[in-house]
């Protein structure tokens, strides 16, 4: 059920010829766009980073050097593709992965490898920080609670657990920032980013000096902090010679990849919802001012855009899911797509096709990383329910696609709870890209939604900041109005009935085993506790 929209608000011209490079540090791998002023992409590349280690269940560090290298593969690459030399860059963004905690020491070396994004071991340092901040007082503070997914109780796990270590750090820094040091030698983050460290005054939009004293943080690990469009600094001439840039480009703020994925969606207006679909799914919305959720459900963040903020609910496992599912059980379909050229997800995804919407009773707890929104748990587990003998490899497949659609549901439903409002749903991300999870994620949401022309997400995003940094838009909405819908996606009124009504059971499936679910991760070994 789609329909395809023509071009909406296209600006009559164009301004002057310029290129945008942006570069966004994901998960999996580094990507690096150039735009034209236009929007369009005119060459674009990512370079993998090697798997994330997971040294222990629950616990996910990448090493920054390959974030860096990958940087430097994925940068040379777009513009061999785009045929431009590094002179014609005119301003370069930066995007990554949220949360991380990059350690270095006085001669700015990196000290042991990042705790990434999805590392779940700081849950003793979460329970510390509430008690030591006071659970009201640390909502009042950093308009969040302490999650095991935020920086600082990563950094206090390691002040607890490498105390000998943590004494030689002279550096915090977020994924994009480590890169943004490779490039320009200066030590500088922006408000999205600093927004999910929990050492933020998320309302303030400033660093927290009533945190870090409680907390005992010396600030001057921490790195300054700008809004997302100013200019923190210039490609070196090292950098330059490893990346093909000339020496000299601005590199703007950019900004964490979800905060820079909703400008690359034009998310930039009250009304304006998106769904990314990426290893973590996170459904995002623009707010004017800080809107709290008192139960701490979903994040309350500084946006992009200066003196805006946002909303977002995140599934740890979205991507994520389907990947372990190729990894561990895909090895077939690997194999044949290795021999024929063809990409293993379209394989898994085709064979989910043969099952039907609901998958015959089947549900699937996306939960293999702990989970966020709702639950706010890292001992939350995977699950599927309501399996029998009838059931098919489609049927695991499929189930894997709605389970994460309905726990991006979760989080539509808490905006809905607090008053948001929810005019358009912008989807993308790598899970957009495949036509059967669009369907499936109109049919469970039961809403329409749109895509854009542009499907570059958090790398486009980061280009269009740099753009208005670099004086080629006068503001991020401006530089938005690029942007074009594509396509839309109607829900199919049947499946939407039946999916609105296995949504009750997939509600109620987590709390009826959460206690269990603890009880097991004491039996198997409390990684969360460590
Ligand atoms: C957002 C989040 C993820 C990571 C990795 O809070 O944790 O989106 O940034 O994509």
């Amino acid at each position: 059920m789609t329909a395809t929209l023509g071009l909406f608000s296209l600006p009559r011209s164009c301004p002057a010829m310029a290129h945008l490079l942006g570069i966004d540090v994901g998960t999996t791998g580094t990507r690096a766009v150039i735009i034209e002023p236009n929007g369009s992409v005119v060459g674009a590349t990512t370079a993998d980073h090697p798997p994330m280690a997971m040294p222990r269940p629950g616990w996910a560090e990448q090493d920054p050097e390959d974030w860096w290298q990958a940087t430097i593969r994925a940068v040379r690459g777009a513009l061999e593709r785009a045929r431009l030399a590094g002179a014609d860059i005119t301003a370069v963004g930066l995007s990554g992965q949220m949360h991380g905690v990059v350690l270095l020491d006085q001669r700015d070396a990196v000290l042991r490898p990042a705790l990434i994004w999805c590392d779940q071991r700081s849950q003793a340092q979460c329970d510390w920080i509430t008690s030591q901040v006071g659970a009201e007082r640390l909502i009042r503070l950093a308009s969040n609670p302490a999650l095991t997914g935020f920086s600082a109780p990563k950094l206090l796990w390691v002040r607890d657990h490498e105390p000998q270590l943590y004494e030689r750090v002279r550096r915090f820094l977020l994924p994009k920032d480590y890169i943004r040091f490779r490039l320009t030698g200066e030590f500088a983050t922006e408000v999205s980013d600093a927004s999910g460290t929990l050492l933020f005054d998320v309302a303030q939009r400033r660093w927290s000096g009533e945190l870090l004293c409680l907390l005992n943080v010396d600030s001057s690990l921490l790195p300054r902090c700008v809004e997302s469009p100013d200019v923190t600094g210039t490609v070196t001439p090292a950098a330059a010679r490893l990346t093909g840039l000339q020496a000299g480009t601005p590199v703007v703020g950019g900004a964490g990849d979800q905060a820079a994925s909703a400008v690359g969606n034009g998310i930039v207006e009250p009304g304006l919802t998106s769904v990314t679909l990426g290893t973590s799914g996170v459904v995002f919305a623009y707010t004017e001012t800080p809107k709290l959720d008192p139960r701490g459900r979903i994040h309350t963040f500084c946006h992009a855009v200066p003196g805006r903020w946002h909303v977002m609910g995140v599934t740890q496992g979205a991507g994520l899911s389907l990947r372990w599912f190729r990894d561990q059980l895909g090895t077939e379909e690997c194999r044949q797509a290795t021999e024929t050229g063809s990409d293993p997800y379209d394989l898994l995804v085709g064979q989910a096709r043969q099952a039907p919407a609901g998958c015959d009773g089947l549900i699937f707890l996306p939960y293999l990383m702990g989970e966020r929104t709702p639950h706010l748990d890292p001992q939350a587990r995977g699950v599927w329910f309501g399996l029998t003998a009838a059931h098919t490899r489609a049927h695991l497949i499929r189930s894997i696609l709605e389970g994460v659609a309905f726990s991006l549901r979760d989080s539509l439903e808490i905006f809905g709870e607090l008053g948001i409002p929810v005019e358009q749903i912008r989807v993308s991300g790598g899970g957009a890209r495949n036509a059967l999870w669009r369907q499936i994620q109109a049919d469970v949401y039961g809403r329409e939604l749109v895509t854009l022309a542009e499907s570059e997400g958090s790398a486009l995003g980061a280009a269009l900041l740099a753009g208005v940094g670099g004086g080629v838009y006068s503001s991020v909405q401006e530089a938005a109005r690029w942007l074009h819908l594509r396509q839309r996606i109607d829900p199919q009124p049947e499946s939407a009935r039946l999916y609105a009504r296995q949504y009750e059971v997939y509600r109620a499936l987590y709390p009826a085993v959460r206690d269990l679910a603890h009880q097991l991760a004491g039996v198997s070994g409390p990684f969360s506790r460590t």
